[in-house]
């Protein structure tokens, strides 16, 4: 009885050996009204010429200063001369303490080279340095 059940079954829902899958008709792209317009008036316009830099007329050069922690950990940042090395410090993760902010209570003091700066004060200068940073503190 049950073999006659299953037999039933499988003759009932068997696919068939050969599907054939209908071939997509897709319609035309809906027009968006409002949208459209907008699509043609930010696109490209090849009457311009070539891609140019608008912003600077001469890009400045990249530096690379390497921060060196209390513990010997490294880390890199990508700078262009003139930069706060706050704010350079602050993108990169590094995690130099403050106190003052104005360059008078060593707190953020580094060694770069064999000199010492104040993080909170100094800018980047036009060379790739290596500055050890935490002098005051453990990381
Ligand atoms: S935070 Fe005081 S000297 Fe930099």
């Amino acid at each position: 009885m049950l073999a006659v059940c299953a037999l039933a079954f499988s003759a009932a829902y068997a696919l068939p050996m050969r599907v054939q899958i209908p071939a997509v008709h897709r319609s035309p792209a809906p027009a968006m009204g409002l949208f459209d317009g907008l699509k043609g008036a930010f696109s490209n316009d090849d009457t311009l010429g070539a891609r140019s830099n608008a912003g600077l007329s001469k890009e400045g050069t990249k530096r690379t200063i390497t921060w060196v922690g209390p513990t010997g950990k490294e880390k890199k940042s990508i700078v262009v001369a003139g930069q706060r090395l706050k704010d350079v410090a602050r993108a990169a993760g590094v995690p130099v303490k403050y106190d003052c902010s104005e360059g008078s209570c060593k707190t953020c003091e580094a060694q770069m080279g064999n000199g010492k700066i104040k993080i909170c004060v100094a800018k980047v200068i036009d060379r790739d340095i290596t500055i050890k940073y935490g002098l005051r503190q453990k990381d």
